[in-house]
């Protein structure tokens, strides 16, 4: 048996962890031989909530479940965290502006970076999935100076994932036989669903379907599902999001599979033009932890046209915060890219090379 990972989350009453902790503790994130601690991460309101979750799991009597410890702060939760999932954020209010939802997560996300910084495990993975979840994993990371920004990343998984099932629906064929979707910018209304690249039965995607759908119908659905999901389910997706975030982290820690590549939002190295210094969904593949963004990509004029627009929504969240984001993170940005110029080189991942050395 190999040693226990901690795996702290926050939120961990919400609806999202309900589906997702129960999966953790069976395995489906970091394999059938690997036990985890569970470091659960709540509001103080929430605690009692918690508990009763806690006592659901303990009932589990799952093998690989070492113990749960629960936390109403960052600073006990975190603790020495191999894996830190985010997902407790600030609702959006009736009334709320949309600068004041950036400003209230901030908040909280500094907080959290900063907890994170000085007491997870220094190889720790953190992934961001409380919206709007590209700019609070700036935050966070930015409020960590001392861990690499590819420890961070925000969650498009879900997103890619209704990609290749709405197109599976559609042609009437195995997700597994897709491949090569790619989700491009921010998790929201604008994020970019682009099948240029996309495989299905290892022949391109496009020449199989009509662009007319594809344009007219397919991109829309994906940018507006979560809507569409609340307004059929009368909740946000629950299962679907705790899927997501099995692949996620399930594929940064274990590799992608072959002749795939995934989509994940990290941060930006001026690849494909993009602004340094935003957290961007990019095509990535991944292995042992880390992550190679996938470069070399033709752009087509229609997928340069919503990549602008994605890309502008990013730097206008990163404006509205930017007073959360300190000085010296926005001053060493220009030497960022410098790290990860090779990434075209096969093999060349960032990211801590080891994860599990220091526990
Ligand atoms: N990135 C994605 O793909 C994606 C997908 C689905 C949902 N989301 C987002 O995930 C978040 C959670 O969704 P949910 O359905 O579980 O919401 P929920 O309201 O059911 O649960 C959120 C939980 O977070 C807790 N919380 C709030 N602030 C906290 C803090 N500072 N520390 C610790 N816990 C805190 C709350 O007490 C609550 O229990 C939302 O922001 C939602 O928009 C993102």
């Amino acid at each position: 048996m190999k040693k226990p990972v901690r795996v702290a989350v926050t939120g961990a009453a919400g609806s999202i962890s309900r589906a997702l902790l129960f999966r953790i503790a069976a395995g489906d994130m970091f394999g059938k031989d690997q036990p985890v601690y569970l470091q659960l991460i709540e509001v103080p309101q929430a605690i009692d909530a918690l508990r009763g979750i806690a006592m659901e799991l303990e009932d589990c009597a799952y093998p690989l479940m070492h113990s749960i410890s629960l936390h109403d702060n960052p600073d006990s939760g975190f603790s020495s965290a191999h894996y830190a999932i985010l997902i407790g954020a600030r609702p959006r209010a009736q009334g709320m502006e949309r600068s004041d939802l950036l400003t209230a997560n901030a908040e909280i996300f500094s907080v959290q970076g900063q907890a994170i910084n000085r007491y997870a495990n220094p190889d720790v993975r953190v992934l961001v999935v409380g919206n709007p979840a590209n700019t609070n994993a700036l935050i966070a990371c930015s409020n960590a100076p001392d861990l690499s920004p590819t420890q961070f990343s925000a969650l498009t998984r879900l997103d890619h994932n209704r990609a290749v099932g709405i197109l599976s629906s559609k042609k009437s064929c195995n997700p597994q036989d897709i491949r090569k979707v790619i989700i491009w910018g921010n998790h929201s209304p604008t994020m970019y669903p682009d099948l240029h690249h996309a495989m299905m039965h290892g022949n391109p995607v496009m020449p199989q379907i009509d662009t007319e759908w594809y344009r007219n119908s397919y991109i829309p659905r994906i940018q507006k599902r979560g809507a569409e999901i609340i307004q059929v389910c009368g909740h946000s997706s629950t299962s679907s999001a705790a899927q997501a975030i099995i692949d996620h982290m399930h594929d940064w820690v274990h590799g992608t599979r072959q002749n795939d590549y995934v989509s994940m939002s990290v941060m930006s190295d001026g690849s494909y033009d993009v602004e340094k210094g935003i957290f961007f969904s990019y095509p990535v593949r991944c292995n042992y932890g880390r992550y190679q963004i996938i470069n070399g990509l033709t752009l087509n004029d229609l997928s340069r046209d919503y990549f602008k627009i994605t890309e502008q929504e990013l730097l206008e969240e990163r404006d509205a915060i930017r007073h959360l984001i300190p000085t010296d993170f926005l001053q060493n940005l220009e030497s960022y890219g410098s790290q990860t110029t090779n990434n075209n080189v096969p093999g060349h991942y960032l990211g801590p090379r080891k994860i599990n050395d220091r526990i």
